[in-house]
């Protein structure tokens, strides 16, 4: 696991771009493997603005999203769908027909999550997988729990999560109590992971996963058992990392 503390979002922005086009220069093909939220948005203007200066071709890329609310369509203006289209699809030229999100609206969940995890086989699987991360540890929407699911499954959200993301929506009350997300083992057969972190509120889980122990009650310090992680974070984020720890990633 590498630990890299950032400055200044635009640093972040920057550092996490470097990151997908280096995966994109040695692959034409390259599979994205992208999440949703507030984290990566400066991440994606920075990819816009590369693809704009001429810097950046995603047009033979290809991407898979983490997850997206159950149920919900894809034009609704608070679906995962609609935030990648607005925030990156719609300002770069990917084809659209290569962009892959969980299927809000599925008829039958369980055949849409064994869908999601074939297409991922035939695509050849995630060349970098973006993620974000729960104040609760949560990636994707890997919840705390008990035990955790390998795979793309049909997940309830916590009341933690139902809170934090009640900001994007009208009311607490608007937000899907369920979600379609990829499952950590999904997660972990990426080749590579960049976790983006920013702020006081990810500290906590930030400083278990660097703490080098798992533990389901925080699904992200599963990623200690990938040998090809980036945690991207800002000062914020290590803040309750002590120095021993913070050392160990100099
Ligand atoms: C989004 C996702 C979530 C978020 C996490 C952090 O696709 O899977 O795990 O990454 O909830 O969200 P923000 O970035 O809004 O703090």
């Amino acid at each position: 696991m590498r630990l890299i503390v950032c400055d200044s979002q635009k640093d972040i922005a920057n550092f996490g771009a470097n990151m997908i086009a280096e995966v994109m220069a040695s692959k034409k093909d390259a599979v994205l493997g992208l999440a949703t939220g507030s984290t990566p948005i400066p991440m994606y203007a920075e990819l816009v603005r590369r693809y704009e200066a001429g810097e950046l071709d995603f047009s033979t890329v290809r991407s898979v999203n983490l997850d997206e609310y159950y149920p919900l369509a894809p034009d609704n203006d608070q679906s995962y769908r609609y935030f990648m289209n607005h925030q990156l699809f719609d300002h770069i030229n990917i084809d659209k027909n290569n962009t892959n999100v969980p299927d809000g609206l599925a008829q039958d969940p369980s055949a849409a999550c064994a869908a999601y995890e074939q297409l991922i086989r035939e695509l050849g699987g995630i060349d970098i997988q973006v993620l974000g991360i729960g104040g609760n540890g949560h990636i994707g929407f890997n919840e705390p729990a008990e035990t955790l699911d390998p795979l793309t499954h049909l997940t309830d959200l916590t009341e933690d999560t139902i809170r934090a993301n009640a900001r994007f929506f009208a009311s607490e009350a608007d937000v899907p109590r369920h979600a379609l997300t990829m499952g950590i083992g999904t997660i972990l057969s990426a080749r590579r992971i960049l976790l983006i972190a920013t702020g006081a509120a990810k500290a906590k889980a930030i400083a278990t996963v660097l703490s080098g122990k798992l533990t389901t009650s925080c699904p992200a310090s599963l990623l200690n058992l990938h040998e090809d992680v980036t945690i991207l974070c800002d000062c914020d984020a290590v803040s309750l990392c002590d120095e021993k720890t913070l050392a160990a990633f100099a």
